[in-house]
């Protein structure tokens, strides 16, 4: 089955289905051999400095984060629902100890020089507009802090916000 180019405002899937319950897959590098994608089901899909724009949620510790800050774009996929289970390997599994494109048998393919899996049933493909790192300093909810920054796994494990604009969805038909 091949992409079809969806116009962002015919998009109608609910971004609260597809983060919340399905997962995303965020994925940068610069061939099928060289890129890395992890789990993500944090973000925001909307408008931004006039465009359609997606927000992304990066911990310093990912492997994924590097390919994010070497590249300019990214892709945001969402699986198949049987596919489900290989986020036991993108969302638990860092990149820097296995290949994760091995383990789960996806195929890893360049669209617009950005890398996919091909089996993805929904991509949005992303060019960086900004990128900025969470401060405590800046919190509003402190409650979110000491959720999510304070425990000692987590402890200065700070998220970057890549905020992206969103050149194509695609999704197959
Ligand atoms: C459901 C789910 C959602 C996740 N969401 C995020 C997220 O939004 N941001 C993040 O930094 N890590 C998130 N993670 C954790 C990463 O996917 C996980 O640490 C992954 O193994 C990192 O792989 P890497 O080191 O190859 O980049 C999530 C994991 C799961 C299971």
């Amino acid at each position: 089955m091949a992409f079809v180019e969806v116009d962002p405002r015919e998009f109608d899937e609910s971004i609260f289905d597809l983060l919340d319950r399905k997962w995303g897959l965020v994925m940068a590098g610069t061939s099928p051999e060289h890129c890395n994608a992890m789990t993500i089901g944090w973000g925001q899909i909307g408008q931004f400095w006039g465009k359609p724009a997606s927000t992304v949620y990066v911990r310093e510790s990912r492997f994924t984060k590097e390919f994010l800050d070497a590249c300019d774009t990214f892709s945001v996929a969402f699986l198949p629902d049987e596919l489900h289970h290989t986020h036991k390997v993108f969302g638990t599994m860092s990149g820097r100890d296995v290949n994760k494109t091995e383990l789960t048998g996806l195929t890893p393919i360049m669209i617009d020089g950005t890398p996919l899996y091909e089996e993805s049933q929904l991509v949005f493909l992303c060019r960086k507009a900004y990128a900025d790192v969470l401060e405590h300093a800046n919190f509003v909810d402190e409650t979110a802090y000491r959720r999510y920054y304070e425990k000692s796994s987590d402890k200065d494990d700070w998220h970057t916000m890549y905020i992206a604009y969103i050149e194509k969805i695609l999704r197959k038909e």
